[in-house]
């Protein structure tokens, strides 16, 4: 144990032995006693990306009471400066503050990376920190591209380090409930699954190249991707739909939907990939499909669909987000944390409810306190070598299944696919975008 750490414990064990003699600590509330009195098995966290998803995801670390979040990294000064103020009021004590996350990860103050920074971060961020020894929760989609998805699957196992991926509902209570129910027969031989999503985005115009404002650094923000210049309509959150940096509509929500339909039909990897659509509805710099449908079809006779739109709310069954699959005796509709499962006439059978807020279209914190039980669930990992319910393995092969959708949209033709390994077959076009380049001196090396 380092000199931080062990002067940390030495601090919160002696903050709860003047407690438990009946002294008073200054300045603490009773809450942020109880949260100091278990502090030897506390587990800390450094939170990087924090404008929007990663600010949620601090405070939700920071509600767990046997954990704190000790850093704060960003490349954006104003983002982190808001995350601390709002950790402030989750957790009795104030934590520092990283531009460079390669800093923070020299720090031996903390177990734990969460890494909500853009996507083509996630894959070398989450590689640095199993190799500075930390445990992450990634989140999706796992990797830009498949050759670093593989690699992550490879390098958690050789750093022997949790890497749990943000498909939270792989957490939820009815989630986990209504795949019990499709695995125990409930709705019979599942042959279909279709997951969607809908949201109304607006355009986003065409950028201008002007120098990067001086809250950013521009070029640490862009880290592993090769340099661009910069342009005014690219932060935040609108890189989702550049290939450069994003992985469109499809990566971005699809992810979630994918992976409960290939939970549900219980399928790895695909034979065959094909993708519809494109920026259909404005013209701008938007270039990833605004409209998508992605279908793959698997051995065990089963086919699954994605559909996906960025122009148009409306969404289907009176859900922006959902999932129905089709078995040869009835379907189960969920999405959200609640399912019901219809017979083969449609006639309800069973419901459900959805006990806990879950708002699809809230792009920071959509499941709000159900996300605490995934983060549970990765400390229940590190701390007693639970199997995680969403493990970097497990987010690969749901994350390629919508990057071999993305590549067959972008090369215009249907890929085939090795179902043992989820290779492509033959296909030196397709092949180029299993992996991409990345900025000299950035390269992912395990
Ligand atoms: N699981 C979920 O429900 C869910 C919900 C929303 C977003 N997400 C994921 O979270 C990620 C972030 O999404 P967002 O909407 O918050 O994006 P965003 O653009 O709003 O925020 C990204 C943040 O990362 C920061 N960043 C960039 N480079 C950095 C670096 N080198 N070091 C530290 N910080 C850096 C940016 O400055 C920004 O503050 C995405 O990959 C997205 O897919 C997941």
């Amino acid at each position: 144990m380092n000199e931080t750490r062990r002067d940390f414990m030495r601090k919160t064990v002696g903050a709860s032995a003047a407690a438990a003699a009946g002294g008073t600590l200054t300045g603490m509330s009773a809450e942020s006693y109880n949260r100091v009195k278990g502090a030897n098995d506390r587990i800390r966290v450094a939170v990087a990306g924090v404008n929007a998803r990663g600010n949620a995801l601090a405070v939700n670390f920071a509600a767990l009471p046997d954990c704190d979040v000790v850093h704060v990294i960003d490349v954006d000064s104003r983002a982190s400066a808001k995350c601390v103020k709002n950790l402030e009021k989750a957790q009795s004590f104030k934590p520092s503050v990283f531009g460079d996350i390669r800093k923070s990860l020299e720090s031996k103050e903390y177990d734990v990376l969460v890494v909500a920074m853009p996507d083509h971060w996630h894959a070398p961020a989450t590689l640095m920190a199993l190799q500075a020894d930390k445990h992450v929760y990634l989140e999706k989609p796992c990797s830009h591209t498949p050759a670093e998805g593989e690699l992550l699957v490879a390098a958690a196992k050789k750093y022997k380090k949790c890497v749990q991926m943000g498909n939270q509902r792989r957490s939820f209570p009815n989630i986990v409930r209504a795949m019990e129910e499709v695995r125990s027969g409930a709705i019979g031989r599942v042959y279909f699954g279709k997951g969607w999503y809908a949201r109304n985005r607006a355009p986003i115009g065409v950028g201008k190249v002007t120098p990067p404002p001086d809250w950013l650094n521009w070029d640490l923000w862009q880290g592993p991707a090769p340099r661009k210049e910069f342009k005014d309509n690219l932060i935040h959150y609108n890189w989702h739909w550049f290939w450069h940096w994003g992985t469109g509509e499809a990566l971005n929500n699809g992810t979630h939907m994918v992976d409960l339909v290939r939970w549900g039909l219980g399928v790895d990897y695909p034979v065959k990939v094909s993708s519809y659509g494109g920026r259909l509805v404005y013209n701008d710099d938007w270039e990833t499909p605004d409209t998508q449908t992605i279908s793959w079809e698997f051995e065990n006779r089963s086919v699954m669909t994605w559909e996906g739109f960025s122009c148009y709310g409306r969404g289907q069954e009176g859900q922006s987000v959902g999932v129905i699959l089709n078995g040869d005796k009835g379907s189960l509709h969920t999405g959200a944390n609640g399912y019901t499962i219809f017979d083969l006439g449609g006639k309800e059978v069973r419901t459900v409810k959805t006990v806990s807020r879950v708002d699809a279209t809230d792009s920071q914190n959509p499941s709000g306190k159900l996300d605490v039980l995934h983060i549970r669930n990765l400390f229940e990992g590190i701390r007693e070598g639970k199997s995680l319910n969403a493990d970097v393995e497990s987010g690969h092969k749901s994350t390629l299944l919508v990057q071999l959708g993305n590549i067959a949209q972008r090369v215009g033709h249907t890929l085939n696919i090795d179902p043992a390994t989820g290779h492509i077959i033959n296909d030196p076009e397709a092949q180029k975008l299993w992996s991409r380049s990345y900025e000299p001196g950035w390269e992912m090396k395990i």
